[in-house]
């Protein structure tokens, strides 16, 4: 596990992966549970006032500390062996901590439960994040439309709907992953009909509404852009409710397959959450994957070529396989065009993958990638936890050594004991600890 410790008063500990490039992946690897689909739905949990195991919650960065933050509520949380986690109780405040939200943006989805069942919340205003400004107005005027007061005071948002929300049309101005979550979550309590329209149709969205569904909320509509919750105040207690995959993991490993696989089998894939991989794979040339039922087998292909890659909102291609994919694309024959559409500061990471050798230019939001025939090993440096697993694929492809800084801070946020994993499919990968200058 990371330890980012200061050592004495000029000095701080970090980690770092040491990768020796070129080694193949064989052997199995069973995907974990959904970051994404885990951190909402432990929000959500303030709602339930029951005994909850939820499962396929692995133990990452992220997760552990929307487990403080529930813990500094009032409420009991446990992990246990085999990635779940046990949360108990019910909160007894609706003012969420700055330290521990700082630390992540996700956080700021308890405003949506917390409103609902207290008629108050207090959440620290999420701060910019590298990849982008990252707002939370939608949010925030979703409040409003269900009769909210939104007020910032000292950093905090405040929301305040004494009287109790109502139902409410909310046309999102993006279908925003977040701002669909938090809405769903205040809106399930609220006196009649909620509608959102643009809603986003991920399926860490429809995992949360099926969470809620369970709880006795009515909703229709998951999965599609427009979303109907009927309010209703008395929800039930869930025991036991098991998380989707995490799709983005599943793409990390399926992009390191076909450059590096040999019999690769990465297990507890959701297929129809990737279609939109799949088809730009086979686009480029790549047919050496074979997909049955939730396995995913690979093979490397011999060689690619350029494509042209635009991210959207599910079903389009995912922006958090944006960079991995950049990695792959480095590689092919031709050009490729990538258009990040998602987020306005999401190529961080070109930046170090041309000091492994790739050739990229960026105009605004493209990067044009003119495929080269092999990266070469160097210290790069993690900006965020995508731009992070991309650098992890760059190093394991590249020739040579290299050494991908920083990883506690970033990787571990959303991939357990990733090093773990690669080395026990046959790469040559290990974390090392290191001092930086305050
Ligand atoms: C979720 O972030 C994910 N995080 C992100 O995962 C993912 O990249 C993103 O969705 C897009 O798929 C979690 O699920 C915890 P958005 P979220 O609201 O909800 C703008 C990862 O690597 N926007 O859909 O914050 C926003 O700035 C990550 O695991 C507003 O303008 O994303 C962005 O440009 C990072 N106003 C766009 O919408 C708002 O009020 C999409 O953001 C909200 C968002």
């Amino acid at each position: 596990m990371a330890q980012n410790n200061i050592v004495g008063d000029l000095h701080v500990r970090k980690d770092k992966f040491v990768i020796e490039g070129g080694h193949k992946l064989r052997g199995e690897l069973e995907i974990w549970g959904s970051k994404n689909a885990s951190l909402p739905i432990m929000a959500a949990s303030v709602l339930n006032s029951g005994d909850l195991i939820l499962d396929n919650v692995p133990p990452v960065k992220d997760n552990i500390t929307m487990a403080e933050i529930l813990k500094v509520l009032g409420m009991e949380v446990e992990f246990l062996e085999g990635d779940k986690v046990h949360i108990k109780g019910e909160p007894k405040g609706y003012r969420a901590p700055y330290e521990l939200v700082s630390k992540m943006r996700a956080s700021f989805e308890l405003m949506g439960p917390l409103l609902a069942l207290f008629g108050e919340a207090e959440i620290p205003y999420p701060g910019g994040c590298r990849i982008g400004l990252r707002p939370v107005d939608l949010h925030i005027k979703g409040f409003e439309s269900l009769g909210a007061e939104v007020t910032v005071e000292k950093g905090y948002v405040c929301a305040r709907a004494k009287k109790g929300l109502k139902g409410t049309k909310i046309h999102l101005d993006k279908p925003s992953v977040g701002a669909t979550r938090n809405i769903m979550m205040a809106a399930i309590m609220a006196e009649g009909e909620t509608v959102i329209e643009n809603a986003a149709c991920e399926p860490e969205v429809v995992d949360l509404g099926n969470f809620l569904k369970m709880m006795g909320a009515e909703i229709e509509g998951l999965g599609t852009s427009t979303i109907y919750i009927k309010g209703k105040k008395d929800l039930k207690p869930v025991d036991y409710y098991k998380v989707i995959p995490d799709r983005i993991a599943a793409g990390t490993f399926i992009i390191a397959g076909v450059m590096l696989g040999k019999d690769l089998i990465i297990k507890n894939v959701e297929p129809e959450h990737l279609q939109s991989l799949f088809i730009k794979l086979k686009e480029a040339g790549v047919e050496s994957f074979q997909i049955k039922d939730k396995e995913v087998r690979i093979k490397a292909a011999k060689n690619w070529k350029g494509i042209e890659v635009t991210t959207m909102p599910y079903p389009g291609f995912p922006t958090d396989l944006q960079p991995q994919m950049m990695v792959f694309l480095s590689l092919a024959q031709g050009s490729s065009l990538i258009v990040e559409t998602v987020f306005e500061n999401r190529f961080l990471h070109v930046g170090e993958l041309l000091r492994l050798g790739a050739k990229i230019s960026i105009d605004g939001r493209t990067a044009l990638i003119q495929g080269v025939e092999k990266l070469k090993g160097a210290p790069v440096e993690v900006t965020d936890l995508r731009a992070g697993a991309a650098l992890v694929l760059a190093g394991l492809v590249a020739e040579g050594t290299t050494e991908v800084l920083d990883v506690g801070e970033h990787i571990d946020r959303g991939y357990v004991a990733l090093e773990d994993k690669l080395s026990n499919l046959g790469a040559k990968i290990k974390r090392v600890y290191y001092e930086e200058a305050n």
